[in-house]
């Protein structure tokens, strides 16, 4: 195989928290195959860009990394770069990066991480046969002005176009385990407890980008979490994209033993010494059961925090939506929380400016939302996914709308995010510190059990440490505070 030992990489990565785990994957791999992290993306022999679709402008973005990128190539001959993640899935992307991008030498897809290492061996040993073939034709290696600034490598684009793999798969039958995994933090890891998502809600893309749910075998769930610990995790956050719909079939399941749901998991990690906390991510309000709730109360790691997307406070929006819960069905879950937990805090996703959606219906979101009183809220512009029902619908709502009922929401949801914060100030609260603040500053920060941003003065060496801290004040979107 071709040596990979000494590249250097750097990846570049758009989306969610799965897309994070996962350029956490493909960090360790290449670490695994001998390569070395670039900090700074102009040092990089391998870039990766992991790429989102969730809204058009994650899309934009990722055409103008492309774009930056070709510099980089015309610079260095030996350069790779490499796409993966949810764009990657797409079939129009795809041809896309093939007609217009040839600078672009591997692409890769949601199912076949794991075959990266592989796959980059395949190109730089494609690559060696192609120069071999160049020489022997007394192809030069020109160097010719190109349309930037920049000098454009000849050879390089061309081997790039001869020499470019593509393997995206569909869909994955089966879970590749024991990944390795370049995690950011020393002291909080993202474990994912199952992939893909069956919901097929009318806006997204996400189903078609990963594929049917698979959740992982509960033991091997549980023996990362316990492998994590005694690598000096304290916290793990579980992933899916909607974990309430986690069903764990036992390894050499006898007929008596149960399949887990997301409960038994939450039961059987909370058992796990050393394990200080438990967040997951995401939650769908029509999977999410009593035991659940309950499980909040009872278990001593499961944090006091909620990740609760409602989309919408109109139950009629919800149903074109396709989340099959009503506005009163969440109203009553929120209730159970708070009754089960009263400082429980929660955040929430709304799209505003659904196909359909009208004055009366927003102002049943805006309802909600004062009803609810969110800890913070992440709001977004429908943005119309190609491929996705409600893209074809007819009644998409003009985009000056759209942006004026986006405003009046995000002044909502600060003032109340600002009002809730500032009830904090006086009190004590336990931080798990992440590390350094604000570059120049002598501040660290760290997140509450409820997922409260906050900053206070501080050295580096806090992180990792539960640091008890008063709350001098409440900004709309973090705490600051003194340790005690
Ligand atoms: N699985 C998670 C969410 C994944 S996507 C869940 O079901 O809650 C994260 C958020 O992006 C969604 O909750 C939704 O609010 C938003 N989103 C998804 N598709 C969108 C689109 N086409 N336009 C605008 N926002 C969208
Ligand atoms: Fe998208 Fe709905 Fe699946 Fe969440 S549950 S990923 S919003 S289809
Ligand atoms: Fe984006 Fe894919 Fe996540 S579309 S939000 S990276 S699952």
């Amino acid at each position: 195989m071709t040596g990979l030992e000494g590249k250097k990489f750097h990846i570049i990565t758009f989306g969610c928290q799965m897309n994070e785990h996962d350029s956490e994957t493909i960090a360790g791999l290449l670490l695994r195959e001998g390569c070395e992290k670039a900090e700074d993306p102009g040092d990089a022999d391998i870039i990766v860009i992991n790429t989102c679709s969730i809204r058009e402008n994650a899309d934009k973005r990722f055409f103008g990394t492309l774009g930056q990128l070709k510099k980089q190539k015309a610079l260095k001959r030996d350069f790779i770069a490499c796409v993966c993640g949810c764009m990657a899935q797409q079939e129009h992307i795809r041809t896309a990066i093939r007609q217009s991008y040839p600078w672009v030498d591997l692409v890769f897809g949601t199912h076949n991480i794991h075959e990266f290492p592989e796959l980059l061996h395949q190109v730089c040993q494609a690559r060696l046969d192609f120069a071999q073939k160049d020489e022997q034709k007394g192809n030069e290696d020109l160097i010719l002005q190109g349309p930037g600034s920049y000098t454009l490598a000849k050879h390089s684009i061309r081997s790039s176009k001869e020499t470019r793999i593509i393997r995206v798969y569909e869909d994955s039958p089966r879970i590749v385990e024991g990944m390795p995994a370049e995690r950011l933090y020393r002291h909080k890891a993202f474990v994912n407890i199952m992939y893909g998502c069956n919901n097929f809600c009318t806006y997204c893309i996400v189903p078609y980008t990963r594929g049917r749910e698979k959740s992982r075998h509960p033991e091997d769930i549980l023996e990362e979490v316990r492998n994590l610990c005694e690598d000096g995790v304290r916290e793990v956050t579980l992933l899916g994209q909607n974990v309430n719909s986690y069903r764990g079939i036992p390894k050499e399941a006898s007929s008596d033993e149960k399949t887990w749901d997301f409960t038994d998991l939450i039961y059987a990690l909370d058992r796990i010494g050393g394990l200080e906390r438990i967040r997951f991510m995401t939650s769908h309000p029509k999977d999410m059961s009593d035991r659940l709730i309950e499980a909040f109360a009872k278990c001593r790691s499961l944090c006091g925090y909620i990740h609760l997307p409602v989309q919408s406070g109109s139950s009629r929006v919800l149903k074109r939506m396709n989340r099959k819960y009503t506005r009163e069905h969440y109203l009553e879950l929120v209730r159970k929380l708070r009754e089960a937990v009263p400082d429980i805090t929660i955040s929430t996703d709304i799209i505003v400016g659904f196909p359909g959606e009208t004055e009366e219906d927003f102002q049943e979101t805006l309802s909600l939302a004062r009803e609810v009183e969110y800890d913070s809220a992440f709001t977004f512009l429908y943005s119309p996914r190609p491929g996705t029902p409600a893209a074809e619908y007819g009644d998409q709502v003009p985009e000056e709308v759209k942006h004026e009922r986006f405003d009046r929401l995000v002044e909502t949801m600060n003032e109340i995010s600002a009002r809730k914060n500032l009830e904090y100030v006086g009190r004590t609260v336990k931080v798990l510190a992440d590390g350094p603040g604000k570059k120049g500053s002598s501040t660290v920060n760290g997140r509450t059990d409820g997922f409260k941003l906050v900053d206070f003065p501080g050295t580096e060496d806090m992180a990792g440490n539960f640091i008890d801290v008063k709350i001098t004040e409440g900004k709309t979107f973090s705490l600051k505070g003194e340790p005690i």
